[in-house]
């Protein structure tokens, strides 16, 4: 937005420039030759492609100080041996601090604080507004949950083109979810409870989303139960930060085994990102593979896991609904956990998985984000 950046105070020397912003927060401070590598000026980058054009490895590490000013939504450099000026968005440099746009997240520790209502489906799928509602719902609360889709697997399709497309995995693109199928050797194919969970732990990059459009149900039970994992992270973190800190720190490896399939890979159960926000939840006891710390360690992370687990076991904080036929359910499973109730009778949904990158980047040009980087 030209004209609409906060003030920016800019200090020098032969080494570095440094940027003050109107916060509390530590300035960026950038060395000259940062300064040439990043310039948005039509010698450094192509705005046609938004791809970097300068010759970064030829920059002097020593490159000469600049005259810094600013120039309405931009600092001007211009340097001293005639060049180009470079110019930085200022968007960019409070990107670059971390100062960029956060995730519009809505931490919920009761389903009551979910505050989610079933957007139409031809909402989502034929207009702008209802997508942008959708995906705003999902990056919230890390659910979306839909009404009126056709019962079938072309709304499956129909509702992943608003976001990206379906990820292939072992189980397929799109799959059918029933009891009683025997393609795959998993619990999710019987009648049992199934406690929450995240699926994919056992990938190195865990499906971002799944959708469900439930497609048959008849009998009792069965309920799709959802936590907001985030939650239950960032309540440790404030009460008990020595599981807090032994979850982000312990890898825990994860395996899926049936015939010609062997799938693993480790990563703690709750990522952070290197600012320090949370980033990502990996739990799921039942696909766990075993792992071996220091006695005194293993006692720790027991403790620990077992923290984690009684928080997301809590039925307080669970959000559970009665799917029926047309209904749709979207999940974030890089944030949400999930879980089904024990059930009788028919329960048949369609569903995929989703990128969680593919959705990161609608995220971004729904707000209208992409520019400056
Ligand atoms: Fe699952």
């Amino acid at each position: 937005m030209p004209g609409s950046a906060p003030p920016l105070h800019i200090w020098s020397d032969d080494e570095t420039v440094g940027f003050g912003f109107d916060d509390e927060a530590e300035p960026l401070v950038v060395s000259w030759r940062w300064i040439r590598d990043n310039s948005r000026d039509a010698t450094s980058f192509d705005a046609s492609t938004r791809q970097r054009i300068v010759d970064t490895f030829t920059l002097d590490p020593r490159q000469p100080a600049g005259d810094v000013t600013i120039d309405g939504d931009h600092v001007r450099v211009s340097w001293p041996d005639d060049t180009a000026d470079s110019l930085l968005p200022i968007t960019l440099l409070r990107e670059v601090s971390g100062r960029g746009p956060g995730v519009d997240y809505a931490l919920w520790h009761t389903a009551e604080a979910a505050e989610m209502s079933p957007l139409p489906y031809d909402a989502v799928v034929r207009s702008e507004d209802g997508r942008a509602e959708w995906l705003h719902d999902i990056s919230r609360f890390g659910v979306g949950l839909i009404s009126g889709a056709p019962p079938e697997t072309s709304s499956v399709n129909a509702l992943v083109a608003r976001i990206g497309y379906v990820r292939q995995t072992i189980f397929g693109g799109t799959w059918t979810l029933a009891a009683g199928l025997t393609e795959h050797a998993d619990s999710a194919y019987n009648t049992d409870t199934l406690e929450p969970h995240t699926d994919g732990t056992y990938s190195h990059d865990a499906p971002g989303l799944q959708l469900f459009v439930c497609a048959e149900r008849t009998g009792d039970g069965g309920e799709s139960v959802i936590v907001d994992g985030f939650a239950a992270a960032d309540h440790l973190r404030v009460h008990d930060p020595s599981a807090f800190h032994t979850l982000t720190t312990v890898p825990v490896p994860a395996h899926y085994i049936e015939h010609g399939v062997h799938l693993r890979a480790q990563r703690p159960t709750i990522r952070l990102d290197d600012m320090g926000n949370l980033l990502q939840i990996t739990f799921n006891n039942y696909d766990r593979a075993p792992f071996a710390l220091a006695p005194g360690d293993m006692d720790e992370w027991y403790r620990a896991y077992g923290a984690f687990h009684e928080l997301i076991a809590d039925r307080s904080r669970w959000w559970s609904t009665y799917l029926t036929p047309g209904d749709a359910l979207i999940i974030d499973n890089w944030r949400c956990l999930h879980g089904r109730m024990a059930f009788t009778g028919t329960r048949v949904f369609h569903g995929c998985y989703l990128n969680h990158e593919d959705f990161e980047g609608a995220i971004r040009v729904n707000a209208t984000a992409i520019g400056t980087m």
